[in-house]
Order: C-alpha cells, then structure tokens, then sequence
C-alpha cells in the first residue's frame, strides 16, 4: 500500500515533468479549471494510449489546470479474464503457472476452483476440484465455462465433471468425477473477472505472463483499500475512558495508542 502510494507519487512527478516539457514546446494553454482524477471516457479505447503520457488535451473538456497533470486511467477494452463466479464457485483458469505452484500435473486445461460456498458446496464440490464439464458442455477457458452456464440458465440442475487431486504426498493424481449441482431458481450464467487494477510503475509479483495491459487496467479507484474481502476495518477513535480500562472488542494487539486515536 504504502509503496504503491509512492510509486503513484513518483508516476506523477513524472506526469507532471512530461507535460511541463510538451507545454514549454507548445502553444500555452488556457488556464482550465481543476478537475479530480477521474476516468476520462475520451481516452478510453481499443487503441494503445501510453499510459506515462497523457494525450494531448482536448481544449473542449480540459481536465487539469495548467501546471498540473494528472495521468489518466488506462482500461484496455479487450482484457484478459481469469476469474469467473457462478453458484457459489469461486474459480480462475487453470494454467502451467498455477499447475507448477500448486503442485498439479501439468497441461491441464480448466477452471480451477479456488473457493466454494452455497449451492456448489451443497453439491459436494471443493477448492481445488478442476471444472471441466458443465453438463455436456466442455471447459478448458473461463470463456468455456461462461458459455457453458449460458446454454443451461434456465435449468436448476447441472452436472458438473471435475478434476479431483488426490490427497496423498507425491506425484499428484487426478480423480475424474461428477457431481450435480441444484439450485431452487435457474442456474443463471457465471460472471467473468479480470484481473485486478494495478498502478503505472507497480512491480510484478508473479512470473512473466506478458504486455501488462493484456490483463490490468492501469490507473486509480478501481479498486476499494483496505479490501472488504478482508474484513480489515480502520481502527476507529476511542475515549480515554476506554483506553485506560483497556475494554476492547478484539483480542489484546498491543497498547490502543499504537493504532487508534484517543479523545
Ligand atoms: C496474462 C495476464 C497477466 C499479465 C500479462 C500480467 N498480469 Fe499481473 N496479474 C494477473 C493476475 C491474474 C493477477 C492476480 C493474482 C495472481 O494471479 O498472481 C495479477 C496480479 C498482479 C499484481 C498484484 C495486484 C493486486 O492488487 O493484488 C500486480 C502488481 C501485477 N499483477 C503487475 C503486473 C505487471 C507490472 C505486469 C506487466 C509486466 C503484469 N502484471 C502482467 C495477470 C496478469
Ligand atoms: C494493532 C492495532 C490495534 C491496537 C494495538 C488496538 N486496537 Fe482496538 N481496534 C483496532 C482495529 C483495526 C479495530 C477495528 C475493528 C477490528 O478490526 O477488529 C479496533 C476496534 C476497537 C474497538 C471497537 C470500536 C468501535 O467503535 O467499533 C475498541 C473498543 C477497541 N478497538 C479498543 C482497543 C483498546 C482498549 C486497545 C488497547 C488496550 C486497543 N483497541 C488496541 C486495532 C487496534
């Protein structure tokens, strides 16, 4: 978080040298009001926009003030998806990388099931089971799997094939089976994801997959910080009555002026 605070600050710094160098070249701007950095749907497109580089301001909608810049928001319009939900699954294509790093045979094509609640876990599915099949339907993309669920929405009922690792050590093994997955209304279809919004100029954590914007959007508020996935709430500020009794909701952290404000 914090270092992803410093490479933005450090982004625009960099922003803000670019255009101060294209207007000493140019024609001088008139003065624009200040905008917030927000989304600029004129910039968003099939076609590639630098993302260090703002395009040149269109004079009609000017979105920063002279002497200030603001890198805009990159969405490529054709990205990757890797994630997809559908009755309580939780699933993301499987790849070599994910194969190699979880210790699955390699060449397996499918989607990889990283949680399960609800109606998939009703239905005796796990993390980890490989969906192949959806009825008759095979899957090896995430783009497989949304068509599959597509062509049988109306019904309330799917046989689902995956691929089961065995527990024991080793070599893994992989099971074949089916389980039939039931809901009380139509299945409906799985929603697809991409992966997640990331900053220009933040490192890589995993291996190399390719030209970055093939799966990210690159820019800000795509994403909400701390994650509610998470469930981290900021500490909120107690009274000096509490402090000193030291009556908190959650296990002993530390001393309450580490991390909440007193009043
Ligand atoms: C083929 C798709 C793909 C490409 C190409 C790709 N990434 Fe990723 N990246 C992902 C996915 C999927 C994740 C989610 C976590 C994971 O799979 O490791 C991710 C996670 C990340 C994260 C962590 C984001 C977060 O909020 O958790 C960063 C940062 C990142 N990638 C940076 C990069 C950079 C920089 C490049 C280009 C050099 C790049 N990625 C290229 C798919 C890709
Ligand atoms: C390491 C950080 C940390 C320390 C140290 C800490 N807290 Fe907290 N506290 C939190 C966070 C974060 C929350 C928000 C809820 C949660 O995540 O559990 C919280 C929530 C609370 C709440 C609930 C407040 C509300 O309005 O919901 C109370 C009361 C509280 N803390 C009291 C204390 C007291 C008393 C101490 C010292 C004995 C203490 N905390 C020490 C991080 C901390």
């Amino acid at each position: 978080m914090n270092s992803k605070v410093a490479l933005l600050a450090a982004g625009v710094v960099i922003a803000v040298v670019l255009v101060a160098g294209q207007q000493r070249g140019g024609p001088a701007q008139p003065a624009a009001p200040v905008q917030s950095p927000v989304a600029v749907p004129a910039i968003v497109g099939p076609a590639a926009v630098p993302v260090a580089a703002p395009v040149q301001p269109d004079p009609a909608t000017p979105t920063v003030a002279a002497g200030e810049s603001v890198v805009p928001n990159y969405v490529p319009r054709r990205l990757k998806v890797f994630e997809g939900h559908w009755q309580g699954m939780d699933g993301r294509l499987m790849t070599e990388e994910l194969a190699r790093k979880l210790n699955y045979p390699r060449g397996i094509q499918g989607v990889l099931l990283g949680e399960v609640t609800l109606n998939a876990a009703f239905s005796g599915l796990l993390g980890g089971d490989i969906v192949v099949k959806v009825d008759e339907f095979p899957v090896a993309t995430m783009e497989d799997f949304q068509a599959a669920t597509r062509e049988i929405m109306n019904r309330t009922e799917a046989r689902i094939g995956v691929l089961r690792k065995d527990s024991r050590p080793g070599a893994p093994v992989l099971r074949k089976l089916t389980v039939v997955l039931r809901s009380e209304s139509s299945l409906g279809f799985a929603q697809l994801e991409g992966a997640p919004m990331i900053l220009a100029g933040d490192p890589r954590p995993h291996g190399y997959r390719g030209a970055c914007t093939e799966c990210h959007p690159i820019g800000q508020g795509f994403e909400l910080t701390p994650d509610p996935d998470l469930i981290s709430l900021p500490p909120p500020p107690i009274t000096r009555d509490i402090a000193a009794k030291g009556t908190s909701s959650h296990e002993v952290r530390g001393p309450c002026e580490a991390c909440h404000v007193i009043r």
